[in-house]
Formats: structure tokens, sequence, C-alpha cells
């Protein structure tokens, strides 16, 4: 394949841009190489601007669950910018989209649009804090919530600790309010209660998806639940993956556990910048200009994206379309771990509904927590991400970041990337 353009326009955007994109996983540092510019795309392949065109397993990082430019979210899209852009105002496209996902969802009676995951989480959290009148969050090592200062903390030493912030910039005040804890620890929870009464809520990604692919016990999470309401914290689902991605009802509803809280983004927004948070009517009624919590949004339902909405989680709502869509998965992974198996290779698929993560490891005990995972096989990952590049796949190029199956990919483009995963596979073991 030929890069050159692509090459071209990324030592040009060095020029312009801090490490040459508008955020930081883009930049292929973690995997080496250039960044691939795209140009298009329509199901699930895009083209770059060499003309080269991939499988795509990114799907812009998960938003994308009908595939690229689906019709149905183009037509309602071009219908609604005829309309105009932006007013600043209620409009229908926001109360249908509203009703849709209220209607359909039993863990939310009233939501709130904004305009990014990040924006949805600092909201929730604010909500939290402002309700129970309490400041601390805990959070878990391995789960990433957007780029809000009090979320930008990761585990200090010992088995409860406060945090200590992942990024220059936070305040170690700020980090002082967080708690953090490793996944799939029940003790660990329980201490940090016990130490501190004023847990205002837990926030978990209850799919694990940002770190690897960190499935939890339902039991886990049923503990959760358990804790949050004997100390009167509140439990919050952080379902800007998982959120219309397992089911209608995310995470929450595929486990059947009710969080008091939930955040969407990515596939919310059918491909536009949306975001939301939503739970009970007392809750949310906390919330301006009902309640004292404030938070606001210039472009908040914009009509467009509302619209993009629209059309996206209808076709997520009709019948069989989450069925199919593991189905195809299931049974695309259980392939390529037949493959894996025969060949003795030290690496698996996991899933869970259409997201899925490759592991190069020979252990296939159940990856749940972030220190399982081995950081020194992502060496194996950077030769299989440049070898399985080469052969017209797209995944998102860090080996902590999962893939994504959309309801676009057919038989045939699983049956072919198939091919190039094994091949790929054979690059890396030879
Ligand atoms: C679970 C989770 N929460 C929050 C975010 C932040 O969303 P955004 O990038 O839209 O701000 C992400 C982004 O990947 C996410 O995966």
């Amino acid at each position: 394949m030929n890069h050159q353009q692509s090459q071209q326009l990324f030592s040009e955007a060095l020029q312009y841009f801090p490490g040459g994109v508008s955020s930081p996983v883009r930049a292929f540092r973690s995997v080496g190489g250039t960044p691939i510019f795209m140009e298009s795309g329509k199901g699930c392949h895009i083209t770059d601007v060499d003309g080269n065109t991939y499988i795509d397993f990114c799907c812009s990082w998960g938003p994308l669950i009908l595939g690229h430019a689906p019709d149905v979210v183009l037509q309602k899209l071009y219908e609604a910018m005829q309309k105009g852009t932006s007013f600043g105002t209620p409009s229908a496209y926001e109360l249908a989209l509203g009703k849709l996902i209220v209607d359909n969802n039993r863990f939310i009676e009233k939501i709130r649009f904004v305009s990014s995951g990040t924006e949805a989480v600092m909201s929730a959290i604010r909500l939290a804090r402002g309700y129970t009148q309490r400041d601390k969050i805990l959070k878990f090592e391995g789960c990433y919530h957007g780029h809000a200062d009090s979320l930008l903390v990761k585990a200090g030493s010992g088995l409860v600790t406060f945090g200590i912030s992942s990024s220059a910039g936070v305040p170690q005040s700020v980090a002082d309010s967080t708690i953090v804890v490793a996944l799939n620890d029940e003790a660990a929870v329980r201490q940090a209660f016990a130490e501190n009464p004023d847990i205002a809520a837990i926030i978990i990604e209850p799919i694990p998806a940002n770190n690897g692919l960190l499935v939890q016990n339902r039991d886990y999470l049923a503990f959760l639940r358990q804790i949050c309401n004997e100390n009167g914290a509140l439990l919050i689902f952080d379902e800007v993956i998982s959120g219309f991605r397992v089911g209608f009802e995310g995470a929450a509803g595929y486990y059947d556990i009710a969080p008091d809280l939930v955040t969407y983004g990515k596939i919310i927004g059918g491909g536009l910048p949306v975001g939301a948070y939503g739970g009970s009517k007392t809750l949310m009624s906390y919330i301006a200009p009902d309640g004292p919590v404030y938070q606001a949004g210039t472009l908040s339902g914009n009509p467009m994206a509302m619209a993009a909405g629209i059309a996206q989680l209808s076709t997520c709502l009709s019948k069989g379309f989450y069925e199919q869509l593991e189905q195809k998965t299931a049974q695309w992974i259980a392939n390529l771990n037949q493959h894996c198996e025969s060949h003795g290779y030290p690496c698996y698929f996991m899933h869970i509904g259409s997201i899925f993560w490759i592991v190069f490891s020979q252990d296939h005990t159940a990856i749940r927590a972030a220190e399982q995972i081995d950081a020194s096989s992502m060496q194996y990952f950077r030769t299989f991400y440049h070898a399985l590049l080469e052969r017209g796949v797209y995944l998102g190029p860090s080996g902590y970041e999962v893939g994504f199956v959309s309801a676009a990919h057919t038989t045939n483009d699983l049956v072919q990337a198939q091919q190039a995963i094994e091949t790929a596979l054979s690059v890396v073991f030879s």
C-alpha cells in the first residue's frame, strides 16, 4: 500500500496541531508509523487519501453501529440540515430523540442532551455531588470516563487509594476527591466506603472497554448496586460505549441492574457529536432550571445531531437488530479463536455483543482487571496492527482499544477480514 498522501498531510498537520492530531490516540504513537488520513466511508469500508480501502472495525471509536454514512442517517440529516443548522431553542428533533430513548429504556425517566461523552460524565458527576451533598467519587483503574479533571485520575499505591492525577494540569485538590480501586475487587470497595462516608457516587463502565475489554461478573455489578444503596451513594453507569451497543438499554438492560444515572455518547448521535445523561425524574429535577445543579450548552440538542441520532436509534430498535449483530460477531470470533487454537498461537479474541478485543496471551482466564494485562504483549499488537493495515483491515491504533462490528459488516466482509487477520497472525508468530 502507498501512504504517500497521508504522510504528506501528517507532516503538514504536525505544524498546526499538537502531535498533528485533534485527539491523542489518533497519532499512532502506540503502534508507530504515520496516521492514515481517511477521505470517505460507506458501510463497513473506509477509503484513505491515497485511495486505499479498508474494512473498518474502529467505526469512529464506536458511534457507527450502522457503519459509515448509512442512507437512513444521511436522509434524516439532509432533511434537518435544510431547515437550519442550529437555533439555540428547543426543537421537535430533540423531543423526538428524547422520547425514543425514554419510551424504550426502563432506566431513564428524564434525559439531558450535551455534546460529548466527557460532558455527559462531568455533568452526571456534578449532579451526583449536588444531590448527595457529598464530594468524593469512586472510580476504577482501567475505566476511562473522558477528560474531566476529577476523572483524569489513576490509582496510587495500595489497595484503596486517593488518586493521583494522570494528566498535568489537574489540581491535586481535585484528584484528592477521587478514590481509585481495582476492578473486580469487592474488598477494596468495602474498604473505600468504610474509610470514606462521604462518597457521592461510584462511576463505572459496566462493560469496561477502554483498557482492553474487562468484562465484569454480573455479581460484581450487583454488589456495587447494593453497596451504593447501603451507603446512600449513587451508582453511575458510564455507557458511552456500551449504551445502545449491547442492546437498546445498554449494559443496564444487558445485566438487568438499575443504575441511578446513566451517561451516553457515541452511538446516540448517529456519528455526530452528542452525549447525554439521564436517570429518574427525582434525580433529574436537580438539574437547572428545575434544580440547583447548573449545566448548559450552546449546541446541546443540536437539530442535525438529534436528527442523526433519531435515524440511527430507530434502526437499532428494529426487531432482531441486536440479536443479529451479536450472532454475527459471536460466530466470527469463534472462527478466529478456532484458528488461533489450532495453530497454537498465544492469543485469543474476546467479545461481548459486537465489541471485541484481541489479547496476546496464552492465559485464557478471563481478564477482569487492568493489572492482569501484560503490557509487554503490546509488542505483538504493533506487528499485528501494521500487518493487518497492509492487508486492508483498519483497527483503532492501540492494543488497549476494542474493535466494533457494525450492522454493515456482511458475512463476506467478515470472511475477508478473517483471512487478513489469519495472515497477519502468521506474520506475528513467524
Ligand atoms: C466510557 C467512556 N466515557 C466517556 C468517554 C468520553 O467521551 P468523548 O470522547 O465523547 O468525550 C469515552 C470516550 O471514549 C468513553 O469510552
